[in-house]
């Protein structure tokens, strides 16, 4: 297997200075990834999608090709880096990896284009995040593989047209309605990411714990998979706590008792939220009486970021209608008022008999 290779200037990208603000430097864990799947023999789940690329790939190994642009959107840990790696790993070509706050100018982007063998990947993470001048930078990249430089100022200034290898830009998003469309069109497969169901997420804790060398009870891995809010990388991340637990407390193999006295600890609650799921909605329900309230209002009275509640948070309470978003801002559901144990609110119909105006047009 051929190891993602990161071009450009490292360096520069990893000296403080070039840091940019609000940009985590999200650092490759060992075990992540030696959990991730390499093959998409190997993904489980997003059976459709996985379908799609398989054509895709085919498609381009016939014709000689590189793989068309592919744009990935999803809420985060379900896969996106993994089916670029997978990708790579199918066609055996090189991979770089950038993502759009790392690159501030167009000539932080100028390496990777310039560099790019034929067919090679360049995987863009939160594309999103890409500023404006960059992104109109690599339309005629993604369309036609050149660059229109700028030489010269003024007067004396003249435009070259610089070409490149073909190769293919995969781009991640948490929020692909935050891209311009005229980014978006410029990818040839858009490739929306959905929470996993339970069995898949089974299924991936089973194997994982062969990887890791541990051994894992039916009734307990189909427990993780439950309280893993329909994601992977939390899937793998209660797995790597269970089985901590279960070696310090026991002969390290995990039990259902055991995954779930491991689970409460961490204060994993049988729905799989955890304290900061639960916090949102303590605050909508007791703050804002259940709204309807706006992400930054509840962000500020959480002292939690704004896209921490709107890409990490929100996506599966709205799923499980924990939450609804109406125009005026996120609302409780009764599921919401139920699942933390607190009164249900009037229900709405209750509410309307109430009001006479309403009964009018009954
Ligand atoms: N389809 C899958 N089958 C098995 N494991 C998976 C699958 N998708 C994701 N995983 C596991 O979940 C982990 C997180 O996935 P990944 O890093 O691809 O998420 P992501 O969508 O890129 O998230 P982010 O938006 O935070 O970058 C992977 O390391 C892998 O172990
Ligand atoms: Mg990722």
């Amino acid at each position: 297997m051929r190891e993602p290779v990161i071009k450009g200037e490292p360096n520069e990208h990893d000296s403080p200075d070039s840091r940019k603000k609000g940009e985590e430097k999200r650092q490759a864990d060992p075990v992540e990834e030696k959990l991730r799947p390499q093959k998409l023999s190997e993904v489980i789940g997003q059976k459709s999608v996985a379908q799609r690329l398989a054509i895709a790939l085919a498609a381009a190994a016939k014709r000689n090709e590189p793989l068309p642009h592919i744009l990935f959107d999803g809420p985060p840990g379900l896969g996106k880096t993994t089916f670029a790696t997978v990708l790579h790993n199918e066609l055996g070509v090189e991979l770089n990896i950038t993502s759009g706050p790392a690159l501030d100018k167009k000539m932080d982007v100028m390496p990777f284009l310039t560099n790019a063998s034929e067919g090679s990947i360049l995987f863009i993470d939160e594309i999103h995040r890409l500023p404006k001048t960059v992104e109109e930078f690599i339309y005629p990249v993604m369309e036609d593989f050149r660059v229109d430089v700028v030489l010269g100022e003024g007067m004396s200034a003249r435009t070259i047209n610089l070409p490149l290898k073909r190769f293919t830009i995969i781009g991640a998003t948490t929020r692909s309605g935050m891209l311009s469309s005229p980014l978006r069109d410029r990818f040839h497969m858009h490739e929306h990411l959905e929470f996993y169901e339970n069995d898949e997420l089974a299924r991936i804790v089973v194997i994982n714990a062969g990887k890791l060398r541990t051994t894992i009870s039916e009734e307990a891995a189909w427990e993780l998979a439950r309280r893993s809010r329909g994601t992977p990388r939390l899937a793998n991340a209660r797995l790597r706590w269970v089985r901590d637990f279960a070696t310090a407390r026991a002969d390290g193999q995990i039990t259902l008792p055991l995954a779930r006295e491991a689970l409460e600890m961490q204060e994993v609650d049988e729905q799989g939220m955890d304290r900061q799921d639960r916090r949102y909605l303590e605050t909508l329900i007791k703050v804002f009486r259940g709204g309807p309230t706006g992400a930054e209002a509840l962000s500020a009275t959480m002292n939690v970021a704004v896209d921490t509640l709107t890409d990490e948070v929100e996506p599966y309470l709205l799923r499980k209608h924990y939450i609804v978003r109406t125009p005026r801002g996120r609302r409780a559901t009764v599921e919401a008022y139920r699942h933390l144990g607190f009164p249900e609110p009037l229900p709405e119909p209750e509410l309307n008999l109430l009001d006479p105006q309403r009964r009018l047009f009954d």
